[in-house]
C-alpha cells in the first residue's frame, strides 16, 4: 500500500503554553513494497509522522492519504490493521498473563475462531523465531529481546499492509537485533508488504533500507537513496546526524589511495571495495 502525506503538519497541545509545531508542511509519497528508513535527531519528528500514518494522529493541517484513503475517513478499525506500528519500547505493552493472550488481544474484535486464530498466532511466532512452547508463558518471563518480539508478532498476526517499526531494537544486544532485523528483512522480502523503519543506527540503516528519509526539526532534510543521503556527510553532521562509521574509514583511506571508491556504507562492501582495490594494485 501507498502513503502519500499532503502538506502535512502537526502541532501538540494547540493554544496552551505547552504548544510545540512537531512536523511542518511534509510532502512525501512512499510507494507499495518498498522499504523506508526514517532518520533524524530527537525530537526531530519521526514518531509524530508515523503516528499520522494509521490515523493514531489527526493532521492538525494537510492530509495523509492510504492508497487514495484518508486517514480521517470513517473505518479508523481496518485502518488500524492495514498498517501496523510496533512502538518504541513495545514490550512496556505487554499486559496479559500468557503469551497467547497477548499475541491474540488484536484479533479479539475479527471475526474469526478460536482455531483460525491460533494458527494465525503460531504463524506469526514461527516469522519472529520463537517456539510454540513460549505462548503459555507469562511475558514477565521472557528475556529484553523475546518480549520485543511478542510484541511485533502481535502486529504481524493483523496482516498488516504497512509495517512500521520504531528504533525496533533499541536496548538489545547485537545478536537480539540482527535477529529481528534478519526477520523483518524476510517479511519484507516474502510478503512484499511496505516496511518503514524508524532508527538512530546509521549503521542498520545502511545495510537494510534502500531510501532513507532524514527529518530535521518538524521537515524533511533529505531524502533518497542511501548511496545519495551519506555521501552528503557535511549536510547530516550540520543537523547533528553522520554517516556510518565506515564511511569515514573509506573517506581516509581514499585521501591516501584516490582510486578508492568511498561511496560505500556497509562493513561488507567495504570490504568488497578494498579487496578489489587492493588486488587491482598487486595486478598492475
Ligand atoms: N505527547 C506530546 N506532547 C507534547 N509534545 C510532544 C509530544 N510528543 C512529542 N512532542 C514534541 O514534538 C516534537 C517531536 O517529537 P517526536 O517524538 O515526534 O520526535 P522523534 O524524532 O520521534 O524523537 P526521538 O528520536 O527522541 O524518538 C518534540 O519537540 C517533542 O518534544
Ligand atoms: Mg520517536
Amino acid at each position: 500500500m501507498s502513503i502519500v502525506t499532503e502538506n502535512l503538519s502537526y502541532t501538540y497541545m494547540p493554544g496552551t503554553p505547552f504548544e510545540r509545531a512537531a512536523i511542518r508542511d511534509i510532502n512525501l509519497r512512499i510507494e507499495d513494497g518498498e522499504f523506508v528508513g526514517i532518520i533524524g535527531h530527537t525530537g526531530s519528528g519521526k514518531s509524530t509522522l508515523i503516528q499520522h500514518f494509521n490515523g493514531l494522529l489527526k493532521p492538525t493541517a494537510g492530509r495523509v492519504l492510504i492508497n487514495d484513503m484518508d486517514t480521517t475517513g470513517k473505518d479508523l478499525k481496518e485502518l488500524r490493521r492495514l498498517v501496523g506500528i510496533v512502538f518504541q519500547y513495545p514490550e512496556h505493552q505487554l499486559f496479559e498473563e500468557t503469551v497467547y493472550k497477548d499475541i491474540a488481544f488484536g484479533l479479539r474484535r475479527r471475526n474469526i475462531t478460536e482455531e483460525e486464530a491460533r494458527e494465525e498466532i503460531l504463524k506469526a511466532v514461527e516469522v519472529v523465531g520463537l517456539s510454540e512452547d513460549i505462548l503459555e508463558k507469562s511475558p514477565f518471563e521472557l528475556s529484553g529481546g523475546q518480549k520485543r518480539r511478542v510484541a511485533i508478532a502481535g502486529v504481524l498476526v493483523m496482516k498488516p499492509s504497512i509495517l512500521i517499526l520504531d528504533e525496533p531494537t533499541a536496548g538489545l544486544d547485537p545478536r537480539g537485533r540482527d535477529e529481528i532485523f534478519g526477520f523483518i528483512t524476510r517479511i519484507h522480502k516474502t510478503m512484499g508488504i511496505t516496511v518503514i523503519l524508524v532508527s538512530h543506527s546509521m549503521e542498520d540503516i545502511a545495510r537494510l533500507v534502500d531510501r532513507v528519509i532524514v527529518m530535521n526539526d518538524g521537515t524533511i532534510e533529505m531524502d533518497g537513496r542511501i548511496e545519495e543521503v551519506f555521501a552528503d556527510i557535511d549536510r547530516l553532521e550540520g543537523i547533528g546526524l553522520s554517516a556510518p562509521q565506515v564511511a569515514y574509514l573509506m573517506k581516509k583511506l581514499k585521501s591516501i589511495f584516490p582510486g578508492i571508491n568511498d561511496r560505500v556504507y556497509t562493513v561488507p562492501a567495504a570490504r568488497d571495495e578494498l579487496l578489489k582495490h587492493l588486488k587491482g594494485g598487486y595486478e598492475s
